[in-house]
């Protein structure tokens, strides 16, 4: 890292559009009639790059984009000031269907499977990220591999960062946060059925979770956060342990809750806040986007205004 090391990178292998519908009454074997739709640029990496422009960070997206329907993307990176470095793949960026019924208030999805990048793409998207590296605060690689790849990719791309020693956050799931675990990335956000699942047992008590990041923290990665939905995350690095409970919220959507934990973590990190500064940002951050529709975040003052109502609690073990 060097004194230009501003910019903040997000790596998105697998990106996807939101195509939301709201159908009332929705019947599978019937003909079911759209009443309102919303096409959104979204995955990961692109929710947490969103995010971070609202920080006023300069960002930089790469990752994996479809040749044919780029177009959705291009038009959020210009309209939010997001840099555009994604490689082309051919084919079409996978679309996710949401059918919101709210009669039911039930919502069914429809995921389509997405392109398929081959050795080559794989090897420029290391090229663009070695790049990219040399002027990065931090990058981070969140979501899920496209199906054809390799779950070691992202720990490959872990590795690749790590060479020009600039920290690396990962927000995945699977095999593909098994391998990423073993690369001693900087920082990681499962959840606590990620957790649970990397570890082949359920965990129930902060006890016991904030052990086992201590074992992993022992293994090279600094800081663990292991988010518990409503009830709030913990925030492990080796030498302290916050829980952090966000205050009763109206929930809209949870959609994006993740996306907006890590994006405020690196934000709050890379503005030199402390573990518990960072805690208590990311927390308040979060419950603001579930207040709303989408993965979105309003404005980052509505964040601000329910900081001081996030308890943080230092635990002790
Ligand atoms: N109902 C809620 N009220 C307030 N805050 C919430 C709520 N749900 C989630 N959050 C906040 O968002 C954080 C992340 O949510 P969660 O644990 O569901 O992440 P996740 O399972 O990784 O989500 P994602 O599906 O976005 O990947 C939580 O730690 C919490 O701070
Ligand atoms: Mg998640």
């Amino acid at each position: 890292m060097n004194a230009q090391a501003t910019t903040l990178v997000t790596v998105t292998l697998n990106p996807a559009i939101d195509l939301s519908c709201t159908v009332a009454d929705f019947t599978p074997g019937q003909v079911n009639r759209v009443s309102a739709s919303q096409s959104d640029a979204g995955g990961k990496g692109v929710n947490i790059a969103r995010l971070l422009r609202q920080f006023a960070l300069p960002v930089t997206a790469t990752g994996f984009l479809g040749q044919a329907n780029p177009h959705l993307f291009q038009k959020l990176f210009s309209e939010s000031g997001i840099n555009d470095a994604f490689v082309r793949v051919p084919g079409e960026t996978r679309t996710g269907i949401k059918i919101l019924d709210p009669l039911s208030q039930e919502t069914t999805d429809i995921n389509f499977p997405g392109f398929s990048p081959t050795a080559d793409h794989l090897q420029e998207l290391h090229n663009v990220l070695e790049r990219l590296a040399a002027t990065a605060a931090t990058v981070i690689i969140a979501g899920s591999v496209p199906g054809a790849m390799e779950p070691a990719t992202i720990a490959q791309l872990v590795q690749t960062v790590k060479a020009q020693g600039v920290p690396v956050y990962v927000d995945t799931s699977g095999p593909a946060l098994q391998q990423a675990i073993g690369a001693g990335p900087t920082l990681i956000k499962p959840n606590q059925e990620e957790l649970s699942a990397f570890l082949g047992r359920p965990l129930t008590t902060q006890r016991e979770i904030v052990a086992e990041a201590r074992r992993l923290i022992e293994q090279g990665i600094t800081t663990i956060v292991v988010s518990l939905g409503a009830a709030g995350a913990l925030f492990v690095q080796r030498d302290q342990a916050y829980m952090a409970v966000p205050p009763r919220v109206k929930v809209i959507s949870t959609v994006g809750a993740g996306d907006a934990m890590v994006g405020s973590l690196a934000a709050g990190f890379r503005q030199g806040l402390s573990l518990h500064d960072c805690a208590r940002l990311a927390t308040a951050v979060s419950a603001a986007v579930v207040t709303q529709a989408g993965p979105g975040l309003a404005s980052l003052a509505a964040a601000k205004a329910i900081e001081d109502q996030v308890e943080i609690h230092r635990l002790t073990f």
